[in-house]
């Protein structure tokens, strides 16, 4: 069965329900300057049928009430952005600072949210030491083991999903040569599962990549990767499908097949870990028609299925999105502008998920 228990026949009176709910949010919303505020959230309007997730970034967190309000207010999952990554968990060798994730997993149990972890094995946003030292790869192995058991093991029981492995392929397929593949091989991937499932059994544990939305070369690598995984009983629950799209790239029209080889053919959960949608800046009415019509199409594919239980975007506003710093002149990626006005986008996920509600 392709379509899954959460949209059976629509009901009618369900629609007309959903549609009231928008209009009055519209009306709402419109004359209501502080969003944190309206009456209808992305979180409720989930209701518990999918993890609704956003990235929290620091210092934005302390220091901007309007984002604070509004990420523990519209969403029930958050992944600290940068808190989890290797620079700023062992800074020095040996050496651990959790206080930032720290904050972020006691903001997230203050709001009822889930942890959405990010992440254990990448080749960015790693220290110097680690970077500029050099070891064997007997030591390296034993380096990622430590840290990969000392992390989740400090976060036992407080994360819902890990992404264990981030961004392991090139873009035709092939395994990316990172410091991990060119000392370890590809078993670096099997290694750091297991680990992560020793220190934390009860973690979902992801494997995250970019690119692989519709079904191409990386995507169908990480299929495979997974399916050989699976076969020789490694723990890898979930694929991690980022999300980072733009208008001037097209659209992934096949998403929803992609999604579906994962969760029905290997029997993995998916989950949508980084959605944004950039565009070369300056906006226009057809980018963010555009853009609305990305994000819907995402949200769609994965509330089709069951399986697909995390929808997260990148950042939820255009005030601290990653993207103008990394893609020169693009930006206005996220569900909220700079001023953190909601945009066509975020009501079109708010319908979204009110009409799958319930199911
Ligand atoms: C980005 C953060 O958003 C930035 O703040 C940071 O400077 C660089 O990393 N894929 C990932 C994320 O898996 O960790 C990246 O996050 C965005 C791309």
């Amino acid at each position: 069965m392709i379509k899954s228990m959460r949209r059976p026949a629509p009901f009618i009176q369900r629609r007309h329900l959903a549609a009231m709910l928008v209009a009055a949010f519209f009306t709402l919303a419109s004359t209501a300057p502080a969003f944190a505020k309206a009456p209808i959230t992305l979180r409720a309007a989930a209701d518990h049928t999918v993890q609704i997730g956003t990235a929290i970034g620091l210092p934005q967190l302390d220091n901007d009430p309007t984002y604070r309000a509004l990420a523990g207010s519209q969403f029930n999952s958050v992944t600290p952005e940068n808190a989890m990554k290797w620079d700023a968990i062992e800074p020095q060798r040996g050496v651990y600072t959790y206080a930032a994730a720290d904050e972020i997993v006691a903001f997230a149990r203050a709001h009822d949210q889930q942890v959405h972890g990010h992440t254990l094995v990448w080749h960015n946003q790693l220290p110097s030491w680690l970077t500029g030292g050099t070891f064997t790869a007997a030591e390296l192995r034993a380096i990622l083991r430590q840290h990969i058991i000392s992390e989740v093991s400090h976060f036992r029981g407080k994360i819902y999903a890990w992404d264990v492995v981030n961004e392991p392929f090139n873009e035709d397929g092939t395994y990316r040569q990172t410091m991990w593949f060119q000392a370890l091989g590809p078993s670096y991937i099997a290694d750091a599962l297991r680990w992560a499932h020793q220190a934390d059994p009860q973690a979902k544990l992801y494997i995250n990549d970019y690119n692989i939305e519709g079904i191409n070369p990386k995507s169908t690598a990480m299929y495979n990767l997974v399916k050989s995984l699976r076969a020789q009983g490694v723990p890898v629950s979930g694929v991690g499908i980022q999300g980072h799209l733009g208008t001037q790239y097209g659209f992934p029209g096949d998403i929803a097949q992609n999604i579906q080889r994962f969760t029905h053919r290997l029997g993995v959960q998916v989950g949508i870990t980084e959605l944004d949608v950039r565009s070369i800046l300056p906006v226009d009415a057809t980018k963010l028609a555009t853009q609305t019509d990305y994000y819907n199409r995402v949200v769609e594919a994965c509330l089709a299925d069951a399986r697909c239980v995390n929808i997260t975007v990148w950042g939820f506003t255009d005030k601290y999105s990653w993207v103008p710093s990394v893609f020169a002149g693009q930006g206005a990626a996220d569900i909220y502008d700079e001023n953190y006005v909601a945009k066509p986008a975020y009501f079109a996920i708010l319908r979204d998920l009110l009409a799958a509600r319930g199911h």
